[in-house]
């Protein structure tokens, strides 16, 4: 409880800082743009502060050795998966992306299931080869890279220290991070401030719990010291303390973070800017979170209206149906012919419209199915 409450009055103190910064120099043409950005910082500092006080666990990430800029950037990429066996083609899944990611950008990347989030972060991760253009990397780019399928990577047979061994030595043979800590010791102690201590850091990891994985995973990833942050649905197996725990980490690291999560509060808490992955492609979404939310009710409508016009189409399409089979009268026959293949483009053009529509209102089903709203 001490050092939870060092942590909070060292935040508390950090608030203070960005309140005088901005109030100095909010005037200042020359520094509007930074007192800006430190506006958006002190309103999520303010909204995590609170949350910090009732955490029974926190963990902070280490300050990045450098910070490129920009992070990276991704030119005329395609992401998607190799051509099967026995065929040539590959699939793509998003085209066409050219973004740049800025140090210490703070990007939430939306859309409904199965758009392409998790392969385009994959691919930002080195897990994937772009299937068209180019990641091209900012010099001392470290990534550290948290999705849920990574947590099948920890061996079942091995405890979090072997773990963090293998890590040491992993880094170590890459000549990265120099001059970090590998002593055993310094391991133990470095488990130990992500809830590890004593015979937890000897226990299988086969027999540790979901939530306790993924404590480990975090505690290996913020080893890393990574800059550039790709977390893929982080959350899903944290219990709230991680998870707050998280977004409070999240708020004061000072690299970039891309992340994925259908936990709104997440989102909130950690991103000021928005991707939006849909229909095969990448747009950034114009607005914040409730404009996200705002953006679809009117889709509703329109979706019901579809549907509504679909039927009327479809009832007309029977009847048509009827009529050429019982019709012998030939200038009835052409006009009902003539009729029916109206219908039919109409209802192929609203069934396109459809589609369309729901595939944007899924998205938001997407954000709103997980997190309470703060
Ligand atoms: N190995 C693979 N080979 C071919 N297609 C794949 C492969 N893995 C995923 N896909 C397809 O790629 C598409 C995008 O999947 P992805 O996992 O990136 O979606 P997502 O936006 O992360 O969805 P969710 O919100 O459900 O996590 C899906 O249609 C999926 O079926
Ligand atoms: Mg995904």
């Amino acid at each position: 409880m001490a050092l939870q409450q060092s942590a909070f009055a060292k935040q508390q103190e950090k608030i203070a800082h960005l309140q005088k910064f901005i109030a100095r120099f909010k005037a200042k043409a020359s520094k509007a743009k930074q007192a800006q950005s430190r506006v958006k910082a002190l309103d999520r500092m303010e909204k995590v502060a609170p949350l910090l006080a009732e955490a029974d666990f926190s963990f902070e990430f280490r300050e990045p050795a450098n910070l490129p800029n920009p992070m990276l950037s991704l030119q005329e990429v395609s992401v998607g998966y190799p051509a099967p066996a026995g065929k040539t083609e590959p699939t793509v899944i998003v085209r066409d992306i050219s973004k740049s990611v800025l140090a210490g950008q703070r990007i939430g990347i939306l859309g409904a299931n199965g758009q392409g989030k998790s392969t385009l972060v994959k691919t930002v991760a080195r897990a994937l080869v772009p299937l068209a253009g180019q990641v091209v990397e900012g010099k001392g780019l470290s990534i550290g890279y948290f999705a849920q399928q990574e947590l099948d990577v920890l061996k079942p047979a091995d405890n979090p220290l072997e773990h963090m061994i293998a890590l040491a030595k992993e880094t170590a043979a890459a000549g990265r991070l120099a001059g970090q800590e590998t002593r055993e010791q310094d391991l133990r102690n470095f488990l130990g401030m992500f809830n590890f201590g004593g015979d937890m850091v000897k226990q299988s990891e086969g027999s540790m719990s979901g939530g306790e994985k993924a404590r480990l995973v975090l505690c290996m990833l913020v080893w890393q010291r990574p800059n550039l942050l790709l977390l893929d649905e982080p959350t899903n197996h944290l219990d709230l303390a991680t998870r707050e725990a998280l977004s409070v980490a999240l708020n004061e690291f000072e690299g970039t973070v891309m992340l994925v999560s259908h936990d709104r509060a997440l989102l909130r808490a950690v991103c000021d800017e928005f991707w939006l992955v849909s229909r095969g492609g990448v747009a950034p979404f114009d607005g914040d979170l409730d404009d996200y939310q705002r953006y679809l009710r009117p889709l509703k409508k329109q979706l019901a209206q579809a549907e509504t016009e679909m039927n009327t189409l479809q009832a007309e399409q029977t009847e048509l149906h009827q009529q050429l089979a019982c019709t012998t009268d030939p200038g009835q026959l052409a006009a009902a012919g003539k009729r029916l293949k109206n219908v039919e483009q109409s209802l192929e053009q609203l069934e396109e419209r459809w589609l369309e529509l729901s595939e944007a209102i899924e998205q938001a089903a997407g954000t709103s199915s997980a997190g309470a709203p703060p």
